[in-house]
């Protein structure tokens, strides 16, 4: 039963890779019930539609992929004959089916223990770098801190204290907390260099860069007390980390600058929502923090593109989500992206390695604004790690459209939880924090309609930037060739002057400290 489990998700992921709406097939509902015998069906689905992504890629991105392999070196001694690479992947595959059938184990885990490893990026000593070491590389001082939170997760955040080309070397006054979003990290900030990559030019507009982790993800894998592979350690939401990460990780950045430290907080994505979800829950923060910057900003969701969506009608049953999606970890992207482009598309490494990654696949390709030459950096730190019930969580709100709310246990464990049967939303009427939204129109999570309705709640708004290009995605925030002219620029901007009238006499104080 376990193989078209698997079948049923490779196809769930296949019908959004082609930036489509979501179709509604009419037989889907039923495969749940009657699933071994639509089992063959699915394959041919499958099929057809590997056939259609792969010329999608050959049409559309495989001459430039090959050109950039060729302008690196010429030397492709590395890729094995195409027929060799075939059969080992089909017998690879088999021997994994085989052995997570016979051990009755979740066949997702099996299939993705841990990240994928690309012959072709070992080359490149810096595709397997901390993201300490690749700022250290561009002669940049970066630091690693512990942080551990009031329910044991134990935090490393990465830090920039001062520019490279600071006279005297010590931090700035002038903060910023920089928050990744979904399956990201701090490397997210960093890994498109130091001409565009927003840690470092935020360190060079002089201020003290801090890079958060979020629990779960590549630096952050520690608890006090919980095994990393247990379900209790994985038994978390973007809720619990807006209530135990973030506090923490601010508390501590304000015992090493002072008290009188008041952070810039920078969130993607996730990076918002936990934003959001903190300072209408512990409102302290407001006043703590000097104001709040949200790239592709997460709250409302009902205007979404992404695949994440189809995962929404089974957002009732979180136990079958847990079994499809594999109850800790979130990987199964990997499992199913990976099987389908070894078995449905037979695409050369690159387009393989954008097809099977699932921050692409959940959050969408522009190929325009993506800069090739990240590609293998990007794999090699990109999925970070997140817990499959913080996707649970997202498929809730999509399900529960227009209600940004806390987990949904069902009626009688949210009585338990809350005292009410549906979940506590969050109350965005709570937010005083000064706060700017940056969107943009081809965003598969973060819809024009949702962030403005976000915007409209906010007490003490500064802007709702729209980003002036009309492809630009929800991954282009961090990497887009132009995102320092489209959104970096407009964002220093803000950060120098954009706080709103009522706190500027607060900060007042704090900038005759800052020089
Ligand atoms: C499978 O499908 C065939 C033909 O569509 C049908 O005759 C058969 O009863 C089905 N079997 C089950 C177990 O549903
Ligand atoms: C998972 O977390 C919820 C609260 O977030 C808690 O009620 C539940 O007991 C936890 N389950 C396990 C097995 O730790
Ligand atoms: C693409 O990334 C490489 C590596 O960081 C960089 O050298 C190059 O300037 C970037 N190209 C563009 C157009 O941003």
């Amino acid at each position: 039963m376990k193989l078209p489990l698997l079948l049923v998700f490779t196809f769930i992921l296949i019908s959004q890779i082609e930036h489509s709406e979501c179709r509604q097939i009419s037989w889907f509902p039923n495969v749940i019930d009657t699933i071994s015998n639509k089992t063959s069906e699915l394959s041919n689905y499958v099929r057809e539609k590997g056939r259609r992504i792969k010329h999608f890629y050959v049409e559309n991105v495989r001459k430039k992929i090959t050109s950039y392999l060729g302008l690196n070196n010429g030397d492709t001694n590395y890729i094995e004959r195409p027929e060799d690479r075939q059969s080992r992947i089909n017998r690879q595959f088999r021997n994994i089916v085989i052995e997570a059938e016979s051990s009755k184990n979740n066949l997702f885990d099996t299939i993705a223990p841990a990240a994928v490893e690309y012959k072709c990026t070992n080359e490149d000593p810096m595709i397997h770098m901390t993201t300490p070491q690749l700022i250290a590389v561009h002669g940049y001082r970066a630091e690693s801190h512990t942080v551990v939170t009031d329910d044991g997760y134990i935090l490393t955040i990465h830090r920039i204290p001062y520019s490279k080309n600071a006279e005297n070397k010590v931090s700035p006054r002038k903060t910023v907390l920089m928050h990744h979003g979904l399956l990201g990290s701090s490397a997210d900030w960093i890994l498109a260099g130091p001409e565009k990559g927003l840690g470092y030019i935020l360190s060079e507009a002089g201020y003290d860069v801090w890079l958060a982790n979020v629990r779960g993800n590549t630096y952050s894998r520690a608890h006090v007390s919980r095994d990393i592979d247990s379900f209790e350690f994985w038994n978390f939401t973007f809720h619990d980390v807006s209530q135990h990460d973030l506090p923490a990780v601010i508390d501590y950045i304000m015992e090493v600058k002072g008290w009188d430290a008041k952070i810039n907080y920078i969130g993607h994505s996730m990076g918002t929502t936990v934003l959001f979800a903190l300072l209408s829950t512990k409102t302290q923060y407001n006043k703590i923090l000097r104001a709040g910057y949200a790239l592709a900003p997460v709250a409302y969701m009902t205007d979404i593109k992404s695949p994440i969506k189809l995962l929404a009608r089974y957002s009732d049953n979180i136990e079958y989500l847990m079994k499809l999606l594999g109850a800790n970890e979130f990987l199964p992207q990997n499992a199913v992206l990976r099987w389908l482009s070894k078995h449905a598309c037979e695409i050369n490494h690159y387009e393989e390695a954008i097809c099977e990654n699932s921050m692409f696949v959940l959050c969408g390709h522009d190929e325009r604004q993506f800069n090739r030459s990240l590609l293998p950096i990007i794999l090699g730190h990109v999925p970070a790690g997140a817990s499959t019930r913080t996707l649970v969580h997202y498929a809730q709100e999509i399900k529960q459209s227009g209600r940004f709310q806390q987990f949904d246990y069902g009626p009688v464990d949210n009585f338990k939880a809350y005292g009410t049967v549906t979940p506590p939303e969050y109350q965005l009427h709570k937010i005083t924090l000064p706060i700017a939204l940056f969107s943009s129109q081809n965003d598969w999570l973060a819809g024009e309609g949702d962030v403005s309705n976000l915007y409209v709640q906010l007490v003490n708004p500064i802007e709702h930037y729209i980003v002036p290009l009309k492809e630009f995605n929800h991954i282009d925030f961090l990497w887009a060739v132009d995102a320092p002219t489209l959104v970096y620029t407009k964002l220093l901007q803000l950060l120098e002057k954009g706080v709103s009238k009522s706190v500027d006499e607060d900060l007042l104080d704090n900038n005759l400290l800052d020089d």
